[in-house]
């Protein structure tokens, strides 16, 4: 059914009254300070943005041990919490709205970046394909350890104390990131799961620690502030799914059970269509879960007002064109052109390719071209 809906109708996502329909993505962008504690350059960053419907701050690591890059933020220690109060309340003087994005990197790690130089944890010792970037360069992924049961409540307590925290420092809601190959990623599939005990096995098993871990988020914050985020047909991380329509076919209809703000989907990538993996379809997801839908990958204006009127979803996030357009929603509604974004400047570094993408201006706007 085709609608009016497009990128600037408003949108109630709960008690939120989200002014247009474009969500910053969560974009990990590595310039946290001393300490992983979020700064000044941040809070400006964040600021710039907050003409969007909702801001996803990026992925936040819950503990040392979630940690699998250099200089990403934490959101366990005071400081960190007084950190990201300086972001929250730059948002909000802005009039903007602001999610953190709750992250454990389970095996995306390794033991120069872990505490104690510890293995990094998993749901089972299988190592990853690939390199990461440790404060030396980058390394071989190490096989992981696998988690004991017994250490699992340790872990959902570690993301109710990281929505406590967030609350503590003004966010307006979390989003769990159970997408792109994390730890609560690699237990929902079976590439990276291959549990003997409850948290492994049937998808209702594997499903386990994201229910637990919504179960203790939801007890923290009002469940219309909490959302959700997973990438069913994605590959990054070295990952795979031998059923991946049943796996998040179970997951999308089992959050129902906790009214939640958004599931938030990141659709297929280049890179996942090349890897050649089952595509899962968003209608299907859509069909399963009874709440508000958000959607990703590669979305241009047209193709997010597409969707948009046709009610296949009710937001929609963007990434990359984010990083290079503070005023996102205001180009958008110029159809004005974008910065090109530049991709050396996406991870690690200070101002330059973070705050000093410059915002559409009246004199270049007597230019546009429709
Ligand atoms: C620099 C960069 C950092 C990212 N960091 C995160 C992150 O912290 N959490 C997450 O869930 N996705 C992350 N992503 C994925 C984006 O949220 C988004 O899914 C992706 O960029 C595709 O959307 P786009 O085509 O609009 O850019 C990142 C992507 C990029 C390019």
């Amino acid at each position: 059914m085709k609608t009016n809906i497009n990128l600037f109708s408003s949108y109630q996502l709960g008690d939120l009254q989200l002014p247009n329909r474009i969500v910053m993505a969560p974009l990990t962008r590595q310039r946290a300070g001393a300490g992983n504690v979020p700064h000044q350059l941040n809070a400006t960053y964040y600021a710039q943005r907050a003409t969007a419907g909702l801001i996803i701050a990026e992925a936040t690591q819950v503990t040392p041990q979630g940690q699998g890059y250099p200089d990403t933020p934490g959101i366990y220690s005071p400081a960190q919490v007084a950190g990201w109060r300086l972001v929250t309340d730059a948002v909000h003087q802005q009039g903007g709205r602001i999610f953190l994005q709750l992250w454990h990197v389970g095996r995306i790690s390794h033991p120069d970046l872990q505490p104690d130089g510890a293995l990094p944890v998993a749901p089972s010792a299988i190592a990853p394909k690939g390199e990461v970037l440790t404060y030396e360069g980058w390394k071989p992924f190490v096989t992981p350890r696998a988690l004991e049961t017994s250490e699992i409540p340790e872990i959902v307590e570690q993301y109710r104390q990281g929505a406590a925290n967030a609350l503590a420092a003004g966010f307006d809601g979390v989003e769990i990131h159970a997408a792109n190959g994390y730890l609560i990623d690699q237990f929902l599939r079976d590439g990276t799961n291959q549990r003997p005990d409850k948290y492994g096995g049937a998808v209702e098993n594997r499903a386990r620690l994201l229910l637990e871990v919504t179960e203790a988020v939801t007890s923290v914050w009002d469940s219309q502030r909490v959302g959700v985020r997973l990438s069913p047909s994605g590959t990054f991380n070295d990952m795979y799914d031998s059923h991946p329509l049943e796996t998040f076919g179970y997951v999308a209809q089992a959050l129902n059970q906790f009214n939640l703000a958004y599931l938030h989907i990141r659709e297929v990538t280049e890179a996942d269509i090349r890897h050649g993996g089952t595509i899962v379809p968003t209608s299907d997801l859509r069909e399963r879960f009874t709440g508000t839908l958000i959607v990703n990958d590669g979305y241009t204006r047209e193709r997010a007002n597409t969707v948009l009127a046709n009610k296949a979803a009710d937001l929609v996030a963007f990434g990359i064109p984010y990083i290079a357009n503070p005023d996102l929603p205001q180009r958008f509604a110029l159809n004005a052109p974008l910065n090109q974004p530049d991709p050396t400047t996406f991870y690690g570094g200070g101002a330059q390719g973070y705050t000093d993408y410059p915002f559409w201006s009246a004199t270049s706007e007597q230019v546009i071209s429709h």
